[in-house]
């Protein structure tokens, strides 16, 4: 991806939206080099479709029941995403499979932020699984979105210590501080300095 002056952020969210805050408060700073455009969710009633009201930006939703078919969902989504324009669509926190014909519409400008150490428990329940399989360290990664479940290359990944006594809950939160600082980090260079996915390797720079 080249390096527009601002980058254009769509973020689509459901649930909390704790990792779309902080994107929120780091894009406040001009020099960050990106900026949310819109927020876009699969269902209603979300805080993190309330944290991009407060913040004053357009959201949306498109619930998958709303459609005959999942791939007439995906390109509604597709539709409403393109009209904002992005450099870069993030997923944070969306918990639905983006297929065919939005990845085309943004082809490697997909980015999703998963609570696990990939390859490492893909799918919807990776500090659960972490925690029963007994790993001892798990994390997050930053990953280019493609066809598959958590596959896509790798942008960053952070790690934290599985403790003892951890619940799926204390665990999940202990991924999501670093998770986030992780996210902001990864979005802001990808924005400011573009990057080259050669062979899966993902880097920096044009
Ligand atoms: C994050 O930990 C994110 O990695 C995870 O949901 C959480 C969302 O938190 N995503 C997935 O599990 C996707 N499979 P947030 O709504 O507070 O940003």
């Amino acid at each position: 991806m080249p390096s527009p002056a601002v980058a254009r952020l769509v973020v689509l969210v459901s649930g909390a939206g704790t990792n779309l805050q902080a994107l929120l408060d780091a894009a406040a700073e001009p020099s960050y080099g990106a900026r949310v455009v819109a927020v876009g969710a699969d269902r209603d009633d979300i805080e993190g479709l309330a944290r991009a009201e407060r913040a004053g930006l357009p959201t949306f939703v498109r619930k998958v029941s709303q459609f005959e078919t999942r791939e007439g969902w995906d390109r509604a989504m597709r539709d409403i995403v393109s009209r904002f324009e992005p450099d870069l669509v993030v997923l944070a926190g969306f918990m639905k499979l983006v297929g065919e014909d939005f990845l085309a519409a943004f082809d490697g400008r997909v980015l999703n932020t998963h609570p696990a150490l990939l390859p490492a428990f893909p799918g919807m329940h990776a500090p659960s699984d972490a925690l029963a399989y007994g790993v001892k360290a798990s994390g997050a990664t930053l990953f280019v979105v493609d066809g598959g479940v958590d596959s896509g290359p790798i942008v960053a990944q952070v790690t934290v210590p599985v403790e003892p006594d951890d619940t799926v809950e204390t665990l999940h939160e202990r991924i999501k501080v670093a998770e986030r600082t992780m996210l902001v980090d990864s979005v802001g260079r990808l924005a400011r300095e573009g990057f080259t996915i050669t062979d899966r390797k993902v880097r920096f720079g044009r």
